[in-house]
């Protein structure tokens, strides 16, 4: 729907889509640190590693990453995205996404196929990898046999590499005792925070660039950008609502350059709640951006 302004607004794809696409990746630091520790595990063949963050920082984008670069170097993979499966469901997913051809796909029969797949894979210089997304949804029963799929290992260090992207909740039930024995085997653990000011405007200016806008701080400029920032708490996806509303405003109304009030329409649309919201309100009366306002209030 959002693709009714492109045109308007000359880009060439929409800039604030909610698809966790790799084109659009903003490389801030603590992404790109992520993703490299991503890769620098799977290579180094570390096992186990853990990459937590709130909801809608970015860690589904962050795995559609890792696997275009394990796609680039040949390195097999399956992924599981719906952790809400049952012990058999999991291993038919292994299964299906390994290739590994068992027929019927028992538990039995997937891991004998699989103990093969990584010993060859190892022979030929090359690992495999399971990537578990929303970690913090698995059951116990699930976990478990991840974490004995983890203990599989030779001389050269762990068999298949294991990354489990989750929600805070996932690093709460890694801390809890009873799932001692997994923790022990997180070799690596990368967690996503909100973004500070500057790379909510850099992230901003980056998928606007991509997309194809000429100049991004002309259409939202430098103080509706750190209202954003404040509103959205520098959360990604709250950013890509917020900024695909105000685009969809601007061009109802035909307008080239978003503005504070559009901002404020958008916030009440979509329920936005910050903190200190009544300051901010008035930092932004006072803000140079309205002498108008000021003027007005004065008279
Ligand atoms: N570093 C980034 N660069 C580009 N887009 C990002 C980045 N981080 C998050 N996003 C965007 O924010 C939204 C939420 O990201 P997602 O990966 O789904 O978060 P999570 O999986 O942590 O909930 C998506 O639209 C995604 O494209
Ligand atoms: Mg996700």
């Amino acid at each position: 729907m959002s693709s009714l302004y492109n045109a308007f607004f000359g880009f060439r794809e929409n800039p604030f889509n909610l698809t966790p696409d790799p084109v659009f990746l903003y490389r801030s630091h603590q992404h790109e640190e992520a993703l490299s520790s991503l890769i620098y595990g799977v290579q180094s063949r570390k096992g186990f590693i853990a990459l937590t963050g709130e909801v809608g920082t970015g860690k589904t984008t962050l795995l559609e990453c890792l696997r275009d670069a394990l796609t680039q170097q040949r390195i097999d993979f399956a992924t599981i995205f719906n952790s809400r499966l049952t012990v058999a469901e999991f291993f038919e997913m292994v299964n299906y996404d390994l290739a590994l051809g068992c027929n019927p796909p028992t538990k039995t029969q997937v891991l004998l196929a699989l103990n093969d797949t990584l010993l060859q894979n190892t022979r030929n210089g090359s690992t495999t990898v399971l990537i578990v997304d929303e970690s913090q949804n698995l059951s116990w029963e699930v976990l478990e046999e991840i974490r004995l799929l983890g203990n599989l290992e030779n001389r050269a260090g762990k068999l298949l590499q294991i990354i489990m992207a989750g929600q805070p909740e996932f690093d709460r039930i890694l801390d809890d005792p009873t799932y001692r024995q997994l923790k022990q085997r997180v070799a690596l653990r990368c967690t996503l925070r909100p973004f500070g000011e500057s790379d909510t405007r850099q992230y901003i200016y980056s998928r606007l660039s991509t997309a194809g806008c000429a100049d991004p701080e002309a259409l939202i400029p430098d103080h509706v950008i750190a209202e954003v920032h404040v509103r959205t708490q520098g959360i990604p996806r709250i950013i890509n609502s917020v900024a695909d509303n105000l685009l969809l405003i601007a061009f109802a109304m035909s307008e080239k350059q978003v503005t504070l009030k559009m901002l404020d329409e958008v916030s009440n649309d979509l329920r936005l709640e910050w903190g200190a919201q009544r300051v901010s309100r008035e930092r932004i009366f006072d803000d140079q951006h309205y002498p108008h306002k000021l003027a007005g209030r004065r008279e």
